[in-house]
């Protein structure tokens, strides 16, 4: 009788533990990402999106590519959580005035639009980082790229960090050692970054993003670099935000022509031609400039992960109404 007592208040331990184990891993599993986490909340929401950023790309093309941007500077920067999208004010300073995105990052009235339309179909259920997410799919894919399933669940900052937005993106004056640790460092590799740079395939920089490598380095073609002078003067405060082209041949179109372009010593940015400079990357470029197949299959790939990155989930940060303030 007594040692059955004990071997049933063993079992009981037993099945408590069980169960507690079941509930850590469940609760695990929902603080993830899933590609139907609004599937129920609003249905419409792919619609909504990709018809609304259909209409900016057909006004203008260049803005597919600073939507792209948005979702790589906002994840870079603590994790996907939306924090790029804040407004600064008197009392908060965020991510907008920071290094990599003062002047250059743009496409926020777009993503206003697209958040108001989101908004009307299903109000308060889907969060400005996961827009960031569909708007970035969405642009590749109207641009001619690859398709894929977004995943989503992503919940709001109520924070913003202007220091790691100025010391987490990478600036393109960047050599392949530091471009390679500040993709690792949000655990993506130095092949996730040579694809991901791929995006540099649509979209422009300016002449002070690329003046000391048309004027001052051998490694780019001669003819190349003359014409990028020719609208982008010497002398830094001249012509700075005069714009070029990442892509010289298909700007707006999402190829793997970037790789073809690195080549041949054409890549726009110091950094981008970091990637095929006789170092360890060299490998990758070919591959991709050889394969437009495996560049949108590894492409995906990393985008799906790099949207993994650090994302607030369940009960912690918000779904912000309008996207550039936290809710009261
Ligand atoms: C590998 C490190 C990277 C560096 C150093 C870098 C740097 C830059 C710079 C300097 C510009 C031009 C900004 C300007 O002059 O205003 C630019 C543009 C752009 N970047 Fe990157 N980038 C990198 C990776 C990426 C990644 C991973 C993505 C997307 C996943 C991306 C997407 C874009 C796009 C689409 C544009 C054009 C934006 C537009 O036309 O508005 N870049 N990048
Ligand atoms: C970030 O960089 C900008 C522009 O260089 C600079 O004005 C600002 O002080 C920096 N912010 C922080 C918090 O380091
Ligand atoms: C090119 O290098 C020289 C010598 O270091 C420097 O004085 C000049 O400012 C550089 N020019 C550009 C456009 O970066």
């Amino acid at each position: 009788m007594g040692s059955n007592l004990r071997l049933s208040s063993s079992l009981i331990t037993f099945t408590l533990w069980v169960i507690l184990l079941i509930t850590i891993t469940t609760t695990t599993t929902s603080a993830q990402l899933s590609t139907n986490f609004y599937s129920k909340s609003c249905p419409d929401l792919f619609p909504t999106v990709k018809s609304v950023v259909h209409s900016a790309i057909a006004k203008e093309a260049r803005m597919g590519a600073s939507l792209l941007r948005l979702f790589f500077h906002d994840c870079f920067v603590n994790g996907c959580d939306g924090s790029i999208l804040l407004d600064d004010t008197s009392s908060f300073t965020g991510e907008k005035r920071a290094a990599p995105n003062a002047n250059s990052v743009r496409g926020f009235d777009v993503i206003d639009q697209i958040k108001s339309a989101v908004e009307k179909a299903c109000p308060g259920v889907v969060s400005c980082a996961d827009v960031l997410a569909v708007t970035a799919r969405d642009s590749v894919s109207i641009l001619g790229g690859p398709y894929w399933n977004v995943k989503l669940g992503r919940r709001d900052a109520r924070t913003a960090s202007q220091a790691a937005a100025n010391s987490s993106i990478p600036p393109p004056t960047s050599n392949l050692n530091a471009l390679i640790s500040s993709f690792n460092a949000v655990g993506l590799s130095a092949k996730e970054m040579v694809v991901l740079s791929g995006s540099h395939t649509i979209g422009q920089a300016r002449c002070t993003s690329f003046r000391p490598r048309i004027y001052n380095e051998t490694n780019i073609d001669a003819s190349f670099a003359q014409t990028r002078k020719n609208n982008c003067p010497s002398r830094t405060g001249s012509g700075d935000n005069n714009l070029a082209p990442l892509d010289l041949q298909s700007p707006t179109f999402f190829d793997n022509n970037y790789y073809k372009n690195l080549i041949a010593n054409k890549g726009l940015l110091h950094s981008d031609q970091q990637l095929f400079n006789g170092g360890s990357t060299d490998s990758n470029v070919k591959a991709y400039a050889n394969s437009q197949s495996s560049f949108a299959a590894d492409f995906v790939a990393a985008m799906i992960k790099m949207g993994d990155i650090r994302p607030l989930t369940g009960s912690n940060g918000e779904t912000r109404k309008n996207c550039r303030r936290v809710n009261n």
